[in-house]
């Protein structure tokens, strides 16, 4: 299945760095008529801000805080097409089951999980089941 990118509206969350920021790019250059882009620190956006004008969106959004998502989604009501990208990794894994470990594991699953999952409420959208939008997309849990 392809995604159509030219006219979409994206969120992508964990935009400030890393691949969020590669794909808030790459979705402005390929057309999307505008990009939420959610970090736990907006400050940290101010250079896409300045370099796509108002094509760009900052966003408040730490994916573990319910009150910023539940702000981000009033902000935010034309989404159709949510990339959640925010995560953090490597750091614990399953395998974490004691001490430090399991504090850090817990950490990777509120993000990782039930972060990710909270955002879902971005799925709704206008668009039917069968537009090449309305779609989400989810990181690899690595
Ligand atoms: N790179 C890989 O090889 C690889 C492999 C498997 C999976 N992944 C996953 O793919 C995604 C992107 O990878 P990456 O290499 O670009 O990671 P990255 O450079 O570590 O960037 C992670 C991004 O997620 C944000 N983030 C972390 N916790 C958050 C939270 N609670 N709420 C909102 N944002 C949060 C970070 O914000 P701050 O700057 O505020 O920390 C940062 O913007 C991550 O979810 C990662 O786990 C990556």
């Amino acid at each position: 299945m392809s995604v159509e990118i030219s006219g979409a509206v994206a969120l992508v969350t964990g935009a400030n760095r890393g691949i969020g920021r590669a794909l808030v790019e790459a979705l402005l250059a390929k057309g999307a008529d505008k990009v939420y882009a959610g970090a736990r620190d907006p400050a940290k956006l101010a250079g896409l801000v300045q370099q796509y004008g108002p094509r760009l969106v900052a966003l408040e959004l730490d994916i573990t805080d319910p009150k910023q998502i539940s702000a981000a989604a009033a902000a935010a009501p034309d989404v159709d097409l949510l990339i959640n990208n925010a995560g953090v990794a490597g750091e614990a894994g399953v395998a974490a089951t004691e001490g430090q470990n399991l504090v850090v594991g817990r950490r990777e699953f509120e993000v990782n999980v039930f972060g990710t999952l909270a955002l879902r409420r971005f799925q709704k959208n206008k668009h039917s089941a069968s537009s090449r939008r309305g779609f989400h997309v989810d990181k690899p849990l690595g």
